[in-house]
């Protein structure tokens, strides 16, 4: 293999009806701690529309975070992959992406792709685990153990999404009971992802807590636009309790209605690692202990649509599906 197809945006598209266009560039040659993926498969993130929605005029930057894939070349740096390997990863914002047939990745980032997962399968995952797993045992600060957190509970506002159905599951690893919002045409599949409680959104929230005998919650995570959930986290968290969200807010939030409680707003946002060049490694080490617990069963992937073939048609169908921001678990793309 002597040279990678890639994609990226055609110049001067209008806001929401951008295309990808095809180019052929010679494979990069990996440096100190790179490593070169064949990719087999990349999924499709609501980052990924934003920045086509709103990267207008000339660019030749290649989209796409996750990525799975097989190492075929490796910098000088790197001592705990070796070629052929087989990998999953959610990248930096700091290269060029994943819409390709292959890509250079830092191997800090990356971790060996799951064993009993595909291609497709794994290539869901990476980025939304690595937010879940941030923001719960990170930010939060609850611990990363299996049954550490038995005894607390947790609200999810957006669980049915992709990063809702893997945070569902890691909370109900590390023992937390878990409620969750959704329309009711997902409840199947928050209770197949561990929600114990599924919560409609349509309908008054803490009238459904209150009916189901939870008066009050030790974490909320507002996996959306936080500024209409606020004030519902602020009156069912706990006392000491943490509050969330992955999503930037689109007003000021009223930040006081925590201090009654001493309760702790979180901010999680998985490319502040890399951004900053910060804790690197911490990023495919929770990749790998992720790949452990789809291995022995406690986690399994989010995949629920997979487009086979890295095309114009496919990117742009799965960008559509997933803008109509009601999609279930991931959308992948199959590569090779
Ligand atoms: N900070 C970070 O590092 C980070 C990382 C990943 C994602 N994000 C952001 O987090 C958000 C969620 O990401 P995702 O990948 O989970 O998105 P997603 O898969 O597109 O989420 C889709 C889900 O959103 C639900 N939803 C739509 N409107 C809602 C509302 N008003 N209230 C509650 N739920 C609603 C839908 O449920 P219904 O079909 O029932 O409406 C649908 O199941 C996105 O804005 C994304 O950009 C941030």
């Amino acid at each position: 293999m002597t040279e990678t197809t890639v994609y990226s945006f055609t110049d001067g598209f209008q806001l929401g009806n951008g295309q990808f266009s095809r180019e052929r560039r010679e494979l990069p040659t990996p440096q100190a701690h790179d490593l070169l993926v064949q990719v087999a498969a990349t999924a499709v993130n609501p980052v990924d529309t934003k920045l086509r929605q709103t990267l207008l005029g000339p660019h030749a930057h290649i989209l796409g975070y996750d990525g799975a894939g097989v190492i075929l070349a490796k910098g000088p740096q790197v001592d705990d992959f070796q070629v052929g390997d087989q990998v999953y990863y959610a990248g930096t914002t700091q290269r060029q992406g994943s819409y390709a047939t292959a890509q250079l990745i830092d191997s800090r980032l990356v971790a060996a792709k799951p064993t009993n997962l595909t291609m497709t399968a794994a290539a869901a995952m990476p980025l939304t685990t690595l937010t879940a797993w941030e923001l719960l045992f990170e930010r939060m600060g609850f611990p990363a153990v299996k049954n550490a957190n038995a005894g607390r509970r947790l609200l999810i506002i957006n669980g049915a999404g992709g990063v809702g159905s893997i945070m569902s599951q890691l909370a109900h690893w590390s023992g937390f009971t878990v409620a969750a919002t959704a329309s009711p045409k997902h409840f199947p599949w928050l209770q197949q992802h561990q929600v114990d409680l599924p919560l409609d959104y349509h309908h008054d929230l803490p009238t459904q807590l209150t009916d189901a005998g939870w008066p009050q919650v030790d974490a909320v995570a507002i996996l959306t636009e936080p500024t209409a959930y606020f004030s519902l986290a602020a009156a069912v968290i706990a006392p000491l309790g943490h509050v969330g969200s992955i999503v930037e807010a689109t007003n000021d939030l009223p930040l006081r209605l925590l201090k009654a409680k001493s309760a702790s707003w979180h901010w999680e946002y998985m490319f502040t690692k890399t951004d900053y060049q910060m804790e690197l490694a911490t990023q495919g080490q929770i990749l790998a202990r992720a790949a452990h617990l789809f291995t022995t069963g406690e986690l399994r992937s989010n995949v629920t649509t997979v487009l086979a073939g890295l095309s114009n048609d496919n990117l742009l169908t799965a960008h559509r599906l997933l803008e109509t921001g009601h999609t279930q678990g991931k959308i992948v793309l199959q590569v090779i």
